[in-house]
């Protein structure tokens, strides 16, 4: 019997995390809670400053957290050492950062490339996988250009064609259609959907950007480092888990 346990990709519970010391310390994550099904698409929402990008730093294997557990596809990240975690973040999860993060000295098809080759495919074959995903993504035209030649929603859609090039079991996205317009925008998150759907993966989308709740499967709302209601699609209330 499937019960809702065995589709949870991402369970964070009761994770605080601070930063600096002494009168500079900012409490940022205050016990928070946070899941994500497989199948799904989990948004996270909130003013500001309010914890998004640290959350999904923890659960992406980025950060550590001081306290709470952090269990993500049955992995209890707080247990690994720093390079267990840094194999699990290469074998599982797939990332679109806020700031896109792109290799200046590489091409767009060489940095869309970085998650296969990293993970021991040809730079060939790892090429023409990237250049296929950047295609897709109506950069067809732009394969061989530098970041630099790009304008910022070029970047995003290369800091995307990265982030899905090797399929994750997790896809964690900072704000993946800022930079782009509504039609981009929908396109992109049209294939973050199929990536979703496409066997037990699971997507995570910090946004401000109203235009694509429309594909969420889940909305939780963040407020000062802590989780305060999380809405569904019928837009009926849950409460905090
Ligand atoms: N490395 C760091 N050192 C010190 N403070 C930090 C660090 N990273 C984040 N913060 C602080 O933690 C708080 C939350 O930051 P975070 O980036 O998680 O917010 P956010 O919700 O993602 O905001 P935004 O919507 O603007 O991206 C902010 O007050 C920020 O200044
Ligand atoms: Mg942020």
């Amino acid at each position: 019997m499937t019960t809702a346990t065995d589709t949870l990709a991402v369970r964070c519970t009761g994770i605080h995390k601070s930063f600096g010391e002494g009168e500079a310390r900012v409490h940022v994550l205050r016990g928070t809670d946070f899941d994500a099904r497989t199948g799904e698409m989990t948004f996270l929402v909130g003013p500001s400053g309010c914890g998004k990008t640290t959350l999904i730093s923890v659960l992406g294997a980025i950060l550590s957290c001081d306290d709470g557990e952090v269990d993500v596809l049955g992995h209890d990240l707080r247990a690994l050492s720093s390079g267990k975690l840094a194999d699990f973040r290469l074998a599982n999860l797939g990332f679109i950062f806020q700031q896109f993060n792109l290799l200046p000295a590489l091409s767009a098809t060489e940095n869309a490339s970085i998650p296969l080759v990293a993970r021991g495919e040809s730079v060939k074959a790892a090429e023409t996988s990237a250049r296929e995903m950047l295609e897709s993504l109506g950069m067809g035209d732009q394969v061989h250009k530098m970041p630099a030649q790009l304008s910022g929603g070029q970047q995003q859609r290369v800091a995307i064609a990265r982030a899905l090039v090797h399929s994750p079991r997790i896809l964690i996205c900072d704000e993946p259609t800022a930079s782009l317009d509504a039609a981009t925008g929908n396109t992109v998150m049209g294939l973050l959907r199929d990536a979703a759907l496409a066997g037990d993966r699971s997507v995570i989308i910090v946004t401000h950007d109203n235009r694509i709740f429309d594909f969420a499967d889940r909305i939780h709302h963040m407020a000062d480092g802590v989780i305060t209601h999380i809405e569904s699609p019928d837009s009926s209330r849950e409460d905090a888990p």
